[in-house]
C-alpha cells in the first residue's frame, strides 16, 4: 500500500534529533510522498534543505503562512514571491486565514491570500488552504477566484457535509489529518457523506498528532492511523483508502 502525505512541516527543529529516522519510519509505513508547505522567511532555509536532501520523495511549497502575515506582510510577501521566480515549486502554501490566533490583521490576511492565490494562479500550480476558524470566508474568497484553473486543498478539513459539498464543487480537495480521530469531534459521521474521491491524507507534522498519540509529536509515519480510522469511517477497505487518496494527491501536485 502507498500513502501519500500531503502537509507536513518536517523541516522544523521538532525533527532536528532524528529527522532521517522518522522519514524511515514513514517509508517503512509506505508513506511515498512528503509535501512540505511553508510557513514564512524563517523556514525557507531548512525547508529547501530537506528537499534537497531527499529530493526523490519530498517536495516543498512556497507562500506565507496567514498566522506569519503581521505589519511586516509586504517583506514577508515579496521573498516568497522573488523564490516562485527563482524556482519551481509543486504549490503555492500554506495560505489562507487565520481568525483563531489573532484577528489584529484579518484584513490583511484577506489581502494576502489573494495576492497568494494569484501567484498560484499566474504559475498554474496548486495552492494549500489554511482556513482556521474562517472555512466559510476561505471557500467564499476561493470561489471569487476561481476561473477554471485553480485548485488544491482545503488542509486539516473540520467541516461540514455542506462545507465539504462547496468545496467540491469549486473543484478542490479536503485534507484529512489527525482530528479526525478524536473522539469528540464528529469529523467520521462528516466524511461517511463525503466521497473519497474528494480527500486527500496529512498529518500536519509536528502539529496534531492522531490517537493513540495526540498531545505528542507529530510524524508523517502516522498516517496510517489517520488511513485506518477514514478506512472505518467510510465502511471501506484501508487499501481503498490508500489507493484513491494516493491518486488523489497525485493528480492535484502532478509532479
Ligand atoms: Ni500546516
Amino acid at each position: 500500500m502507498e500513502f501519500i502525505d500531503t502537509h507536513a512541516h518536517l523541516y522544523v527543529e521538532q525533527f532536528d534529533e532524528d529527522r532521517n529516522e522518522m522519514l524511515e519510519r514513514a517509508r517503512a509505513q509506505g508513506i511515498k510522498r512528503f509535501y512540505l508547505p511553508n510557513i514564512d522567511r524563517s523556514t525557507i532555509d531548512t525547508m529547501l534543505k530537506l528537499e534537497s536532501e531527499h529530493a526523490s520523495d519530498c517536495f516543498a511549497m512556497m507562500g506565507v503562512h496567514p498566522c506569519s502575515i503581521k505589519a511586516d506582510y509586504k517583506d514577508e510577501l515579496k521573498t516568497a514571491e522573488s523564490w516562485l521566480e527563482k524556482r519551481k515549486f509543486v504549490a503555492v502554501g500554506e495560505i489562507g486565514i487565520d481568525l483563531y490566533w489573532d484577528k489584529t490583521f484579518v484584513e490583511e490576511q484577506k489581502e494576502a491570500f489573494r495576492i497568494q492565490i494569484n501567484w498560484a494562479k499566474d504559475l498554474g500550480i496548486p495552492f494549500v488552504i489554511h482556513s482556521r476558524d474562517s472555512l466559510d470566508l476561505t471557500i467564499q474568497i476561493v470561489k471569487e477566484e476561481q476561473d477554471g484553473n485553480l485548485s488544491g486543498i482545503f488542509h486539516c478539513f473540520g467541516g461540514s457535509v455542506e462545507q465539504a459539498k462547496k468545496i467540491s464543487d469549486l473543484g478542490f480537495y479536503i485534507g484529512i489529518g489527525g482530528v479526525l480521530t478524536f473522539k469528540k469531534a464528529g469529523l467520521d459521521l462528516v466524511l461517511k457523506e463525503v466521497d473519497l474521491a474528494n480527500m486527500v491524507l496529512e498529518t500536519d507534522a509536528p502539529y496534531l498528532a492522531p490517537t493513540p498519540f495526540r498531545g505528542k509529536r507529530n510524524e508523517s509515519a502516522y498516517i496510517r492511523q489517520i488511513a485506518d480510522k477514514l478506512a472505518s469511517a467510510k465502511e471501506t477497505s484501508l487499501e481503498k483508502v490508500a489507493e484513491v487518496t494516493t491518486q488523489n494527491a497525485i493528480n492535484i501536485f502532478k509532479n
